[in-house]
Formats: structure tokens, sequence, C-alpha cells
């Protein structure tokens, strides 16, 4: 088959890629390896999840979110939110299609896009002038080697493939990672009654979600140093000193930290509260071995646990199944280019929501690289 422009993903990336370039009535095909869009939110998110940034931070270009939906959004607000935006805008992904291998055949200047239909188990070939990079920062779940974790007899888990403590109630549950996955997985597991203990590796900026939602805003006006020292103040009047608990605050402020490192603060959902408590139990450093159920830790500590659960991150799956990945993507899979012009690469190759900034950084990429195929099809023609 063949099309102007082929979209890999359809997250809210990938969906908003497709209505911007619709708009300039580019034909375009989004292949979506999933039975369903946004697939992260369907699939892979646990059930209490809320987003953690304001509405106004979270929408995708064309439909700004309604005055009556509160200012953070639970889960599921947000997926009626995008259940209506693929309404709206009537976007059809071809699901079922996994992309394996993409390249650029330099004989006629054109994208090959091979995708192995999941229900027939074909393979079928898409021929496209542009190729659009959408299928997400959180590609694959990363789980660190640790020496000993095939001898480990209870559940292994990673965050993108849980759900909720429910079934973990009296059991002995080590969560690891002290990011928002891992704090707020934490929490959920010890309202449901598992005995809960987070390892945490590095030091983190704990914040509240208002007071993130208030730099955010000041952000357009102030510099980020203003604003950093700002939202550290006040976090450290709100929760004191917490390192007598084990949460470490980073030198550098929070939306530093975030621009430099692309490591987010935590937003606090009342795990620090089970801390200070002593509910959630915090240990420092890493797993240094498993044997059976026992875990060694680097400080010494051992421990016997009936669950893992890995918020250790994602990794971006774009080198595993795009071959000419460098003309957009470093072998990390994130662009090469630096913002603000990250999304653009060569050979007609784009990438859109790999700013690390969330739905508003996928929104804002959507209308450039459709805006800029626009007009590179406009020179063409001309
Ligand atoms: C737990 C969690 C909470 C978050 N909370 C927020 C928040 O509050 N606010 C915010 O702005 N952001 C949040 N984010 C970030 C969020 O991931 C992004 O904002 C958004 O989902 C990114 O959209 P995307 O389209 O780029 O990627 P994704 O939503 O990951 O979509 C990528 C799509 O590509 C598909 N795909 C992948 N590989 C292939 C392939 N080879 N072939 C075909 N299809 C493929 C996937 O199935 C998926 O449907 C959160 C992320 C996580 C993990
Ligand atoms: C995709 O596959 C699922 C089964 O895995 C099936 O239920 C669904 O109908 C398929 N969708 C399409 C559009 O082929
Ligand atoms: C809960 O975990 C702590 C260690 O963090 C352990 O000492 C205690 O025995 C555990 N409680 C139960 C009921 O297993």
């Amino acid at each position: 088959m063949e099309t102007v422009v082929v979209i890999v993903g359809a997250g809210p990336a990938g969906l908003a890629t497709s209505v911007c370039l619709n708009q300039h009535l580019v034909p375009n095909v989004i292949l979506e390896k999933e039975d369903i869009y946004a697939s992260l939110w369907k699939k892979r998110a646990y059930d209490r999840l809320k987003l953690h940034l304001a509405k106004e931070f979270c929408e995708l270009p064309f439909m700004p979110h309604g005055r009556d939906v509160p200012t953070f959004m639970p889960k599921d607000l947000f997926v009626n939110y995008l259940d209506a935006y693929v309404a709206r805008f009537d976007i059809k992904p071809r699901y079922n299609r996994t992309v394996k291998l993409s390249t650029f055949d330099e004989s006629n200047n054109k994208w090959r896009v091979e995708a192995e239909n999941t229900v027939t188990g074909e393979t079928e070939v898409y021929w496209s002038e542009f190729l659009v990079v959408a299928t997400g920062e959180n590609g694959d779940g990363n789980i660190p080697m640790v020496n000993g974790i095939d001898t480990f007899p209870g559940e292994i888990l990673h965050s993108s493939g849980y759900k909720s403590g429910r079934d973990f109630n009296g059991k002995n549950v080590l969560v690891v990672g002290g990011g928002n996955s891992g704090m707020e997985i934490s929490f959920d597991l010890c309202n449901f009654g598992a005995n809960t203990t987070v390892l945490i590796r590095t030091p983190r900026h704990v914040v509240t979600k208002e007071v993130i939602h208030l730099g955010m805003s000041f952000l357009k006006y102030v510099p980020v140093t203003i604003v950093d020292t700002m939202v550290t103040t006040i976090s450290n009047l709100a929760y004191g000193d917490l390192s007598k608990y084990g949460l470490f605050r980073p030198k550098q402020g929070p939306f530093a930290t975030k621009l430099f490192t692309g490591k987010a603060p935590v937003i606090d959902v009342g795990t620090v509260q089970k801390i200070r408590d002593g509910e959630i139990k915090v240990i420092n450093g890493g797993i240094g071995s498993i044997k059976g159920k026992t875990l060694t830790f680097e400080n010494g500590h051992e421990q016997d646990f009936d669950a893992i659960v890995f918020a250790t991150g994602y990794k971006s799956s774009v080198c595993n199944w795009l071959q000419d990945y460098e003309y957009v993507m470093k072998k990390d899979g994130f662009p090469k280019a630096p913002m603000p012009k990250h999304w653009k690469g060569e050979k007609n190759l784009y990438c859109t929501g790999f700013s690390r900034r969330g739905i508003a950084g996928a929104a804002e990429d959507a209308v450039s690289v459709a805006d800029d195929i626009s007009s590179v099809l406009a020179t063409i023609k001309n």
C-alpha cells in the first residue's frame, strides 16, 4: 500500500499528528500494534492514576478540555477525552499492525515500512514519502539485570503491568524505584494492606501537584532558576527535612532537573505521610543480589519478599523497528536534534512525542510536524 505519510503509533502523539495532517489535507495512515488507540492509557496504566499535570497541559490540538472538567483529571476522564477526540476527528488507525522494520529506499526516495498483521500473521508493506515516529518514550518497560533474579519464586512485574494492590493484601512487596510510578504504586499497595518497601536509588524532588501547577504557570514569565527556588522553598516548608526518612532532595531545582535530565519531580499522592508514619519502609540504594525469596541490598540489608514491582522506567523502542533511525534519533531512541526542532530528521523522517514534555509536548510536536510536512509538499508541487 502507498500513502503520503505513515505514522507509527496511535498514542496521543500519533493521533494528534494525524488530525493536524488531515487539517492540511495530507493523506496519512496510522499503524498501531494493539487493537486500540492510546494503549498506554487504556491497557498499561494502573487504576488509581490521575494526570499529574493540570488539564491545560494535557490537551491535544483543536480540542480544549471543558470548563467542568476538574483541574487534575482522573485517568478515566482523560480516556473519555481521547475517545471524543478520535470520534470527533474520525481517526481510523490500522490496528493489530506491529511495525517490525522501516528503511529508507534510496532508489525511489521513499520509506518502506513492514508491519506484521497480528491477526492474519501476514507481513504488509507500506510505502510513503514521509515517516512519523510516534511510538512514545515509554515503548518498553525497563527491568534492570539483577544477580539471581531467576531464582525468585514470587511475582515479578513492571509498573506498566501493575493495575492495583488488590492482589497483594498481606504480602511483603518491594517496589523498586522512587519516581512517580514507584511512589504512587507504593501508596496503592499500602492502601490495599501490602507490607510495602520502596527502594530509592537517586535523590528526587518531592512536591505537591498544586505547587507544580503554580510553577508551570509561572514558567511562562519567570526564569527557571527563580521558579525552582520558589517551588523548592514552598516544598521544604510543606514537607520539612525528609532525609531522615531516606528521601533526599537533589541540589538542582525540580524544573531544571526535568529540563536537563528528563527526571520529573515526584508529585506526592500521600506516600510521604505513609513513609513518615512508618507504614511504607524506604531502603536507599539498589538490589545487590537475589537468592530465592531473600534479597540482599547494596547496603548489606537482607529481607524476604513475596513480590517485586519494578518501577524502573521505560526505554524508547524506536531502534528495534526503525533500522534507519540515525536520520532522526540517537542510539537510545531519543531525538538527536536539540529542542525546539528535535522533531525534524533527514529524508522526510520525523518524530512526535519525544520531548519529555508529556501530552502538551506531543501536541506541539504534532502541529510542528504537520506544518513542516505540508510546506515540504507545497515546495515539491511548485
Ligand atoms: C504512568 C504514566 C503516567 C503519565 N502521566 C502523564 C500525565 O499526567 N501528563 C502527561 O502529559 N504525560 C503523562 N505521561 C506521559 C505519557 O506517556 C505521554 O504524555 C503520552 O501517553 C505520550 O503519548 P505518545 O503518543 O507519545 O506515546 P504512547 O502513549 O506510548 O503511544 C505510543 C503508541 O505506539 C504504539 N506502538 C509502539 N511500538 C509500535 C510498533 N512497533 N508498531 C506499531 N505501534 C507501536 C503503542 O502500542 C502505543 O499505542 C505518563 C506516562 C506514564 C507511563
Ligand atoms: C485486532 O485483534 C483483536 C484480537 O487480538 C480482535 O479482537 C480485533 O477485532 C482486531 N481488530 C482489527 C481491526 O482487526
Ligand atoms: C513487614 O516488613 C518488615 C520489614 O520492612 C518486616 O520486618 C516485617 O516482618 C514485615 N511484616 C510482616 C507481617 O511480614
